[in-house]
């Protein structure tokens, strides 16, 4: 399955995860003002930060617009979020919950949902289900985890 990941990053944090999943899984890796090449990918891998309250990345904001012109049909999707749970435990990685939404409206189909077992939040809109929509990654304040979380993730993948 040809793979693709493109992230959205602020201050480099969710760069650095979109690298290290993107050298576990062999894939290609973009910032997301390139979506456009998802055209060429069977699995594309969206990453995203939450800032403000709740908000997507900014550089999501023009991304999401030239999502709109690329043909997801018949692609699979998955996302990451990555946020900070003791902060902002009340719209923890809420950013993953705008990309579900674009993503779902172009017909994709969404792999890789997690468990939120090991989390501690008070609310998510990225919870659907009991489950998160995808991997969620805190670099705040479990670090330590992140490896494992990442190679879990990406052995449910396929
Ligand atoms: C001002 C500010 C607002 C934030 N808002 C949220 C939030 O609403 N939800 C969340 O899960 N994390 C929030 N975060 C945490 C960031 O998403 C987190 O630090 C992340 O690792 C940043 O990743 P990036 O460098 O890739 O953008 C916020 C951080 C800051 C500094």
């Amino acid at each position: 399955m040809k793979t693709c990941i493109f992230y959205g990053s602020t201050t480099g944090v969710t760069e650095g995860i979109a690298n290290r999943v993107a050298k576990l899984l062999s894939s290609d890796v973009f910032g997301c003002s390139e979506i456009e090449k998802a055209k060429d990918y069977d699995l594309v891998i969206l990453a995203t930060s939450t800032w403000g309250a709740g908000d997507l990345q900014d550089d999501w904001d023009s991304a999401l617009g030239k999502m709109q012109n690329v043909d997801f049909n018949g692609k699979k999707i998955a996302l990451i979020g990555v946020g900070d749970q003791d902060s902002y435990g009340d719209t923890f990685v809420n950013g993953m919950k705008n990309l579900y939404d674009v993503a779902k409206s172009k017909g994709t189909t969404l792999i890789g949902t997690t468990s939120t077992d090991g989390y501690s939040f008070s609310d998510s809109t990225a919870v659907e289900n009991g489950m998160f929509l995808g991997l969620v990654i805190d670099e705040d304040n479990q670090s330590d985890l992140t490896d494992d979380r990442i190679k879990n993730w990406i052995g449910n993948l396929q």
